[in-house]
């Protein structure tokens, strides 16, 4: 939702902070701001707009010190203004604080402070904390057995009820630096005389690849060279440190105009990934290594809720065609954020899988956490390694992707349909699958990365086509069978990235309703890759055809479907029906791309969005 970043070593901590909120960006760009330490006073910049903006601002002002925080804001509360904007400071200046996060009661705590005679320049509820943390500090005293600091943030964070992952400076405390999880991410990083705490890794994996994972109610306390771990109920906490093993090159363009392009191209390379080390010796099955559950125990699942948000929840319903059709086990899909307030009836026999890119989608989170909570396992299929997902699920499936810096997700979309059949494949060669079966079933997905090649050569042939569309307001995409879950899919990133309104359906459906729609000012993509429904495809074709729609068709080479029997045909290679919902989601990811640039919009950060969701 927002990134936070803070600094304290032997540099200069305006270019380091500066850097890692142009590699944060991606979680949130309404505004962005930064606060240094400069002789016993805590200096704050801010500004508007993207962080080219701030960087602007800082051009014009003398900035300089080794200890700071800095934050690129997805706003929540408060409107996307410069008071609005993070670091937030207290009433004395004294406490700056950058905060990624929601403080439920922050109204409350506000009007508590009001009482005291706090005065509140912003609408934020970081700000309110701030003032908290101020509070507490003005009654806390120097002991030798408490830092009063410490003693100050952590008191006030005791009062907190909500989210947050921050990081806070005392004016009166230079070469200090405290930060705080709950539910939002944090991460601390340790240089070579030098610290980071930060959102996500990406922000400083250039400088530093050893990191402690911050868990909910931890605080972390730099001071000088040395840093120490605490709970809120202040016992001390051991830290666990990982060595990232991440290239932060893959983190940057290489020469693309956007990630979204970028990664859109890397799908060849991310199916590989998912595959990796995960093919049975006798190329019939499929075996992970994360599972955390004996054969035995998965043959006793008798049912499997898949639970996810956005394009995850999309990349469900596929999960959902392929495992019941391979595995025979009955499936549900939910949007994370019903499930964790539907009190679905659940049993021991019913297995819950979350899928995030991210691992730290709130409503994902919480979904997992009310499954556990009622005694049921988790798996949970994610990209980002150290994730808060990851780590609290019962066992799991890293995607391996790489870095997805783009806010609309793509080449993590299609891995995680892989990781499903690969998930399908396992489950059923556990049951009735047949040995033929699995053998072609791994032959498609050894395929799959050159056939996604041949289709990235259609990109500019795509864009041509996006530029006879690019002015349409409302768009239809219509499919059937596992092809209607990339209708949505293609709905979704055509409208998160245009800003076209656009809609999925089941092709069926379109006589039930939307074909009211149809203008040839509504441009229909039909999916037409299921070879077992195709002659209905057709037919709805011809339906919608009739009342003048325009219609774009995405279909099999070979197929029934003639080159002029639509506007416009893209072909896609014949593939199995497993691996049939990737090959059909490329031309869309590139159509919602190219619909994007033409229009002139940011396409890596489209506008109200942020990669990960992590308010409810
Ligand atoms: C998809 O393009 C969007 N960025 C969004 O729907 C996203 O898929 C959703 O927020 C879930 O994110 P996650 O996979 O990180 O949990």
């Amino acid at each position: 939702m927002c990134g936070i970043i803070a600094y304290l070593g032997l540099q200069d901590a305006v270019p380091i902070l500066i850097d890692g909120l142009r590699r944060l960006e991606y979680r949130g760009y309404d505004s962005a701001g930064i606060a240094v330490q400069v002789d016993g006073i805590t200096q704050c910049v801010r500004a508007i707009g993207p962080l080219s903006a701030l960087q602007k601002k800082l051009s014009t002002i003398e900035l300089a010190g080794n200890t700071g925080i800095g934050h690129t804001r997805w706003a929540t509360h408060g409107s996307v203004t410069e008071a609005n904007t993070h670091p937030q400071q207290s009433n004395d200046k004294k406490i700056s604080i950058v905060h990624n996060g929601v403080i439920e009661n922050f109204q409350s705590i506000r009007e508590f402070l009001s009482v005291q005679g706090f005065q509140f320049q912003s609408e934020t509820d970081t700000e309110t904390l701030a003032n908290l943390i101020s509070y507490h500090y003005s009654k806390e005293l120097e002991s030798p057995t408490q830092d009063r600091f410490l003693e100050s943030v952590r008191k006030a964070l005791l009062h907190v009820r909500g989210t947050y992952g921050i990081a806070v400076l005392c004016s009166d405390r230079p070469n200090e630096i405290i930060g705080a999880r709950n539910s939002s991410p944090l991460v601390l990083g340790m240089g070579k005389d030098e610290f980071f705490i930060s959102s996500d890794v990406c922000s400083f994996a250039q400088h530093t690849r050893d990191v402690v994972y911050l868990h909910d109610n931890e605080l972390v306390h730099i001071t000088g060279d040395h840093f120490k771990l605490i709970t809120l109920d202040r016992e001390a906490v051991e830290a666990v440190r990982h060595e990232v093993d991440w290239d932060t090159a893959s983190a940057e363009l290489n020469g693309y105009p956007h990630f979204m392009l970028k990664e859109i191209f890397e799908q060849p390379q991310a199916i590989e990934n998912a595959l990796r080390g995960r093919i049975s010796g006798d190329l019939s099955s499929a075996h992970f290594g994360g599972l955390q559950m004996t054969d035995e125990e998965l043959h006793k699942i008798n049912r499997i809720i898949l639970c996810a948000c956005g394009t995850a929840w999309c990349a469900c319903l596929v999960a959902e065609y392929i495992i019941e059709k391979f595995a025979r086990i009955p499936v549900e899909v939910e949007y994370a954020s019903e499930f964790r307030y539907r009190n679905a009836p659940l049993d021991q026999q019913t297995l819950i899988i979350v899928i995030s890119q991210s691992g730290e989608t709130i409503d994902t989170l919480a979904a997992m956490r009310e499954a556990q909570q009622r005694g049921l396992r988790v798996l949970a299929i994610t990209n980002v390694v150290g994730s808060t997902i990851a780590r609290e699920a019962d066992g799991g499936i890293y995607q391996h992707s790489g870095p997805e810096i783009g806010v609309a997700s793509t080449k993590a979309f299609t891995s995680q349909i892989c990781i499903s059949i690969l998930l399908a494949l396992h489950l059923g060669r556990l049951r009735d699958l047949s040995f033929d079966d699995g053998i072609e079933i791994v032959e498609a997905l050894k395929k799959l990365p050159e056939q996604v090649e041949s289709i990235l050569l259609q990109s500019e042939r795509i864009r041509s086509i996006a530029m006879r569309y690019k002015d349409c307001s409302d768009m239809l995409f219509l499919g059937r069978q596992s092809m209607f879950p990339i209708a949505l899919e293609g709905a979704l990133k055509l409208k998160e990235i245009s800003y076209v309104h656009a809609e999925g359906y089941p092709a069926a459906e379109i006589k039930h309703g939307p074909m009211a729609l149809i203008t040839p000012q509504c441009p229909i993509f039909f999916l037409a890759c299921d070879d077992h429904v195709l002659e209905k495809i057709q037919s709805n074709m011809h339906e919608v055809q009739a009342r003048g729609a325009r219609v774009i068709v995405v279909a099999q080479e070979n197929s029934a479907i003639h080159a002029n029997a639509a506007n416009d045909i893209i072909f896609v290679p014949q593939g199995h029906s497993a691996v049939n919902p990737i090959l059909a989601t490329i031309p869309l990811q590139l159509f919602a791309y190219h619909m994007g640039v033409l229009r002139g919009h940011n396409v890596d950060r489209p506008r109200h969005l942020a990669k990960s969701v992590t308010v409810e």
